[in-house]
């Protein structure tokens, strides 16, 4: 039985069979309309979501499968101090497999070590996000054509932001990729990604505090929000939130093909305008988050499609 719960867990032609299936699905969904029929996913989501929750019953709906599940710490179990080791035991008897987003880093693999059925992290803290990874490498390659080759311009929150880590890890695979580290000092990104895996890995990459510095060398801009659930004190949050905008003018100085992500969801870090925008492709990456998703439970589930 496989859990997910990093993106490094799957190797490159892993992952690339798993984007080929997400496109495959994506073009022919009627191939795919019944392939989870009588199975049942369980969201076990512990922290608020919009995307990623709704992301997975769409995609167990859309293979004809159905789900169950919470969608805060409140209404479940957790409130009267059920671990999250016995949920799982008792979810395993309910659910073919569950997606996991809890506050406490590391609280999906825990899970996973006591589950009977495959457990994917949803979001950990501020640790790792591997389905928004799987989205994000899915939207590149999808729209750029390749996953190598590209300067990457990461900004915002690094320090907190677990898309970021998860998704320098899974590019970090692939050949030529360059980083630009955009954010404020106190936002910088944590030294375990810095030293652990970029410098370890002999990975390109600089740290700028000026996003338009970065932006025209960039192919893709990776804008996140600045994570205030994850702040110890709000007046920090209040100086921090506003310090990178992106609007129309930033947009004169970036390439005439670069590429806008996020994560979503955005407070102001991208103003609206941005949105009709050609290169503003963040809406059109939480649709590629549903064909994702479908190609994982079916990966996870070992269900062949013919
Ligand atoms: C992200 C998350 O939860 O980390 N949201 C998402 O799943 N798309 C990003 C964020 O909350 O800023």
């Amino acid at each position: 039985m496989r859990h997910l719960m990093s993106p490094m867990d799957f190797s490159v032609e892993e992952l690339d069979h798993l984007l080929d299936l997400a496109n495959d699905i994506e073009a022919n969904p009627e191939k795919y309309a019944h392939a989870c029929a009588g199975k049942k996913l369980a969201t076990l989501f512990y922290e608020p979501s919009t995307r990623t929750r709704l992301s997975f019953e769409a995609a167990m709906l859309n293979l004809g499968g159905s789900v169950l599940g919470f969608s805060s710490a409140d209404s479940s179990s957790a409130a009267k101090g059920e671990s999250v080791a016995d949920t799982i035991r008792v979810i395993s008897c309910y659910a073919d497999i569950a997606a996991m987003r809890h506050p406490k880093e590391g609280a999906p693999r825990v899970a996973s070590l006591n589950s009977g059925i495959p457990v994917i992290n949803a979001g950990d803290g501020g640790h790792q996000h591997p389905t928004q990874t799987l989205t994000d490498l899915l939207t590149i390659r999808s729209l750029k054509g390749r996953l190598g080759n590209i300067t990457i311009g990461l900004c915002g929150d690094l320090k907190f932001g677990r898309t970021v880590h998860s998704l320098i890890g899974a590019l970090i695979r692939y050949p030529n990729v360059k980083f630009v580290l955009i954010s404020p000092e106190e936002l910088r990104i944590p030294d375990y990604v810095r030293d652990d895996v970029l410098i370890k890995n002999n990975q390109e990459f600089k740290e700028v505090i000026r996003l338009e510095d970065a932006l025209p060398e960039l192919d893709i801009l990776y804008m996140t929000r600045v994570q205030r659930e994850r702040f110890f004190n709000e007046e920090d949050y209040v100086r921090m939130k506003d310090f990178y905008i992106l609007d129309s003018q930033k947009m004169e100085l970036a390439p005439k093909d670069m590429m806008v992500l996020h994560p979503l969801p955005r407070v102001n870090e991208i103003s609206v305008e941005v949105d009709n925008d050609p290169r503003a492709a963040y809406f059109k990456q939480a649709q590629y988050g549903v064909y994702v998703r479908m190609a994982l439970i079916l990966t996870l589930l070992e269900v062949k499609v013919c």
